[in-house]
């Protein structure tokens, strides 16, 4: 597997039988912790929402497909039930290869390649009642890009599908944080459209230097709104009023770590939820 620096996942479902077994290629649990919630949130959401036995989903910026066989996988546990097919889709051919040598033996999973700009590929020709795309706007250099891409995932949801969008909490990358073993330097200010730049360093002094862009939370949320979506910004964190914050508390607790830990003392993780209305 190449290594981007990105936090992405790395893990083989050839060898790894059952979810819990699933590992972040980083190791990080709080990581795997912040997927887990964005995604058994998304799929109780969406079993609400949809009465429909087949539910479509869709991973954007798939990369080599770790999320894709997780959603699934997340899927079957949590859509009681319903039959779940996962389409994986990146700007990366190499990635989309990697990701079907990989997990395309999967029953319902698959993965095609998407070009910049253009609408994302479909199941069946069909809308998708769910789609995910985590830690990818912020990998988009230009904020008409993320824009484009925002209007051809809405325009890719049923209405009352809902978009998921999981990334690094921008109070997390303001005031730094230290996670498992990873710190994330501070720095007070960022604008929108500045080159973010996040230097993790660990214990051993293993560096992994992310470059993205920082895009603020509002103006995403903008233009969704924009684009006839109910809006919703969620902190994944400590804040009792938190949505997720029981979830959290679950899937915390379900890998025997404590809530006492730095990373959750501000929200490490932000997830951006657009409803199609
Ligand atoms: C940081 S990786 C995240 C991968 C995965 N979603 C995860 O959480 O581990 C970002 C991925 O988004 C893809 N990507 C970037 N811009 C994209 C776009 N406009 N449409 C689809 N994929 C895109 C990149 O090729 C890359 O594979």
């Amino acid at each position: 597997m190449t290594s981007t620096g990105y936090p992405h996942d790395n893990y083989n479902v050839a060898q790894n039988a059952s979810y819990e077994v699933f590992e972040n290629a980083l190791g990080l649990p709080t990581n795997d912790i912040a997927y887990k919630v964005a995604g058994i949130l998304a799929f109780e959401n969406t079993i609400k929402t949809f009465s429909d036995l087949d539910l479509r989903v869709g991973d954007v910026g798939c990369f080599t497909g770790g999320t894709t066989a997780r959603w699934m996988q997340l899927g079957k546990t949590h859509a009681e039930g319903r039959r779940v097919q996962v389409l994986g889709t990146d700007i990366h051919q190499g990635n989309v290869d990697l990701a079907a040598q990989e997990y395309q033996h999967l029953t319902g999973v698959q993965f095609r390649f998407m070009d910049t700009g253009n609408e994302i590929p479909r199941i069946d020709d069909r809308l998708y009642h769910l789609l995910l795309a985590t830690f990818v706007l912020d990998t988009i250099p230009s904020f008409a890009d993320v824009m484009i891409l925002c209007r051809n995932m809405v325009a890719a949801l049923e209405v009352g599908g809902t978009l998921y969008l999981l990334r690094l909490h921008p109070v997390a990358i303001k005031s730094g944080i230290t996670f498992g073993e990873y710190h994330i330097h501070p720095r007070e200010k960022w604008v929108h459209g500045d080159p973010l730049t996040i230097e993790l360093t660990n214990q051993k002094q293993r560096t992994i230097t992310i470059n993205d862009s920082f895009w603020e939370p509002e103006r995403i949320a903008e233009v969704l709104s924009n684009l006839g979506c109910v809006v919703q910004l969620m902190d994944l964190g400590l804040d009792p009023e938190s949505l997720v914050h029981e979830h959290l508390c679950r899937e915390v607790a379900a890998v025997g770590l404590s809530l006492d830990l730095p990373e959750w003392s501000v929200p490490l993780y932000q997830l951006i939820c657009a409803k199609r209305v």
